[in-house]
């Protein structure tokens, strides 16, 4: 999908989100269930974290804490609840103690003493306690007014409802994180994206009996109004709150010098996969109160406390085990699982590990802990092993040498262009003889480029195939619908919906028909190159009985490769009977001809270099329509030398040499009377 569909996709949902939000909040009139609205939710963070240009005033990513809510009530903050400013690295520390011993008018010596706290990816609260009865809970809100969610935070066991200590203040606001545990968020991951949206769900039920039902925990950091209170230190105050019956972090520390917080960091930065709930930083905070209170705020965040992150887009976890997943071309990829872990939002469970030859060279083991990147669109993927960490009875891992789906030995092929072995290991039966490979060649031949069937998804393949329905590509078109009408999730309705879209495509374009077999290095553009030279599906299905398959090598485009894999596909039984079954239910329309008369009649064109907004396809096949034809070397033989952008200059001085005319893009779009 391009960028343009993306953003509009994405701004479809959160216009959804604005109206679902108007009519929960403003007119008490919901017009879906909480899951449904969780689900909408969910789609935009996960959106947003796969796609780094979308933004939205209007994200849940952007709305800080709860909307206010008709359901709470809204309550003044004595103290307001700031934000922190955030550090990313040794140098913004360096940069932020200098700035605050130039605040504190002392000598660049002055050493200050920090309490270094990880940061909880949760959802913050203040809980009020008057004469040690917890009185009242808010959350956040805008940092002024939050809500009245008392009730909610009740049900919250690490909550005290009464603090008896002598020294508990009489009026304190106790602040601090709610959240959920990874291995509870387990349960509620097909509900949202990660376990801080989890735990802001929970906490914004209506009813306090669902909230009470999620196992919501309470993490006590630091103070909003208080009375009167004798303590001078951050840390003292950290001790303090566990006397009085508070959780707090196992891992704060009191820490002096930049050098020993950058040991801290990276030291819990490692071992954060071993902590059961996710933290996203570690807060630094000047240890002592006096100073606190000197350095005061800056706008929104304090100025003695910074937030030192972690990276967005890598974290640490450990390979449970390593899965080998087996394409359509029987490719063996191997898939680690991981503990789960929330890199910037997502909670990643899989990493690629491509193929055998990575795993050896970064020899990569079940147990190991590594770590672990998502950036952008990219599959996660493992970038090092930590080798400290590595178990002495570690083991090597075995790629195996049989195919785990089959049986049949596994391969790595000669590849006749880089004239090396390739890296990826194959099974080596032919198709649909080893069942990960036919499913996922039926799953290629209803995909959107291949039969495109609608509603016969992925997961229908999956159902239909466990269920022995469909072996081969032909049963798509024999199903017994009366069948699957009784089947769980099925409906009358549904299914009269599947029969129609799969009797439609009855009527198929030669090129998609050969697409959709899935014929290794036969992909689209090789699809649309045979089905013009052939003209029509008989002659496709005579490759096989002729031995014409050679012929093809005269097509520009196809190549000794293409032509072996034709011959494979062609020895093959079931591909035949696949071929000719097929070739018995569908109607295959021939290929269409190109006019003979276009503007382009009788002349040769070349591209070199990337064209702008049109795939070389579209521009091979705006020739072909125009009666030009495409070749591919440089010599009397060519007109034109189209060129974009980065064209290779060797064929740019050939084309020189004799004397071909060059053409820019926008020249070429002229030629053909179209404006770029
Ligand atoms: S101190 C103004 N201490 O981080 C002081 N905050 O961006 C802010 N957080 O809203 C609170 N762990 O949700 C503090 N040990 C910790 C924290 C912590 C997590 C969160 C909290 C706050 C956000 C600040």
């Amino acid at each position: 999908m391009d960028k343009t569909k993306i953003k509009k996709n994405y701004l479809k949902k959160i216009q959804k989100l604005v109206n679902l939000n108007k009519h929960y909040y403003d007119l008490s009139k919901p017009l879906v269930d909480d899951k449904e609205y969780d689900q909408i939710k969910k789609e935009i963070l996960l959106l947003e974290a796969k796609h780094d240009f979308l933004h939205s005033e209007e994200s849940p990513s952007k709305k800080v804490g709860f909307k206010p809510s008709k359901n709470f009530k809204k309550v003044q903050h004595k103290v307001p609840m700031l934000s922190l400013s955030n550090a990313f690295d040794e140098k913004d520390l360096i940069n932020y103690e200098k700035k605050i011993i130039n605040f504190l008018n002392e000598k660049s010596s002055y050493e200050i003493e920090y309490s270094a706290e990880p940061k909880i990816d949760g959802i913050s609260a203040s809980l009020t306690y008057k004469r040690g009865e917890f009185a009242m809970g808010l959350s956040r809100g805008d940092g002024k007014e939050g809500e009245d969610i008392t009730q909610n935070l009740r049900t919250i066991n690490d909550i005290p409802k009464n603090i008896l200590a002598k020294d508990f203040p009489t009026e304190i606001d106790i602040r601090g994180e709610i959240f959920i545990q990874n291995k509870d968020f387990e349960k509620l991951k097909d509900k949202f994206a990660n376990p801080r949206n989890a735990a802001s769900g929970s906490l914004r039920q209506k009813n306090p009996d669902d909230t009470k039902k999620i196992p919501l925990k309470f993490i006590a950091y630091t103070y909003g109004y208080v009375n009167e209170m004798k303590i001078k230190k951050q840390d003292e105050y950290l001790r303090k709150l566990s006397e009085w019956g508070f959780k707090i972090n196992p891992f704060n520390k009191t820490i002096k010098g930049i050098k020993n917080l950058m040991i801290n960091y990276s030291e819990i930065e490692k071992n954060r996969n071993e902590i059961n709930f996710d933290i996203d930083g570690i807060v630094y905070k000047i240890n002592s109160f006096d100073l606190q209170k000197r350095l005061g705020n800056v706008a929104n965040s304090p100025r003695w406390a910074i937030a030192h992150k972690f990276s967005a887009n890598n974290g640490v976890s450990t390979i449970l085990n390593i899965d080998i997943q087996i394409g359509r071309t029987g490719a063996l990829t191997p898939v680690a699982k991981i503990k789960p872990i929330n890199i910037g939002g997502v909670v990643v469970s899989n990493a690629t590990l491509h193929n055998e030859d990575e795993i050896i060279r970064k020899d990569i083991r079940v147990s190991d802990v590594v770590v672990v990147e998502r950036a952008g669109d990219v599959i996660p993927h493992i970038i090092e092993v930590d080798l400290k960490k590595r178990k002495k009875d570690s083991q090597k891992y075995v790629f195996p040498t049989k195919c785990p789906s089959c049986g049949s030995e596994t391969i790595k092929e000669y590849n006749l262009t880089t004239k090396k072995k390739d890296a990826v290991r194959r099974c080596s039966s032919e198709g649909y003889d080893c069942e990960k490979m036919a499913i996922e060649k039926i799953k290629h031949f209803v995909s959107k480029e291949a039969f495109n069937i609608d509603g016969f998804g992925k997961k229908i393949v999956e159902n239909f195939w466990d269920l022995k329905m469909i072996r081969l590509p032909q049963d798509i078109f024999n199903l017994d619908f009366k069948k699957i009408e009784e089947m769980d999730g099925w409906g009358k309705q549904s299914v009269a919906n599947l029969r129609y879209s799969i009797e439609e495509k009855k009527n198929i374009s030669f090129e998609r028909f050969i697409y959709s077999l899935g014929i290794r290095h036969i992909g689209f553009e090789n699809a649309k190159l045979i089905s013009k030279t052939l003209k029509k599906a008989e002659n496709f299905i005579n490759l096989s009985k002729d031995k014409k398959i050679n012929e093809l090598l005269n097509i520009d485009g196809i190549g000794e490769t293409q032509i072996n894999s034709l011959k494979k596909f062609f020895l093959n039984q079931t591909n035949l009977k696949v071929v000719n079954s097929l070739q018995k239910i569908l109607k295959i329309n021939n290929a269409i001809e190109n006019k003979k008369d276009g503007i382009l009649s009788n002349k040769t064109f070349m591209f070199t270099g990337k064209l702008q907004g049109i795939s070389r396809a579209e521009a091979k096949s705006l020739i072909e329509k125009n009666s030009g034809t495409i070749v591919s070397n440089v010599s009397k033989k060519l007109d034109y030398l189209i060129i974009g952008e980065k064209p290779t200059k060797r064929k740019v001085e050939t084309a020189k040499e004799l004397k071909i005319k060059i053409l820019k893009q926008a020249e070429w779009f002229n030629l053909l009377n179209k404006t770029s």
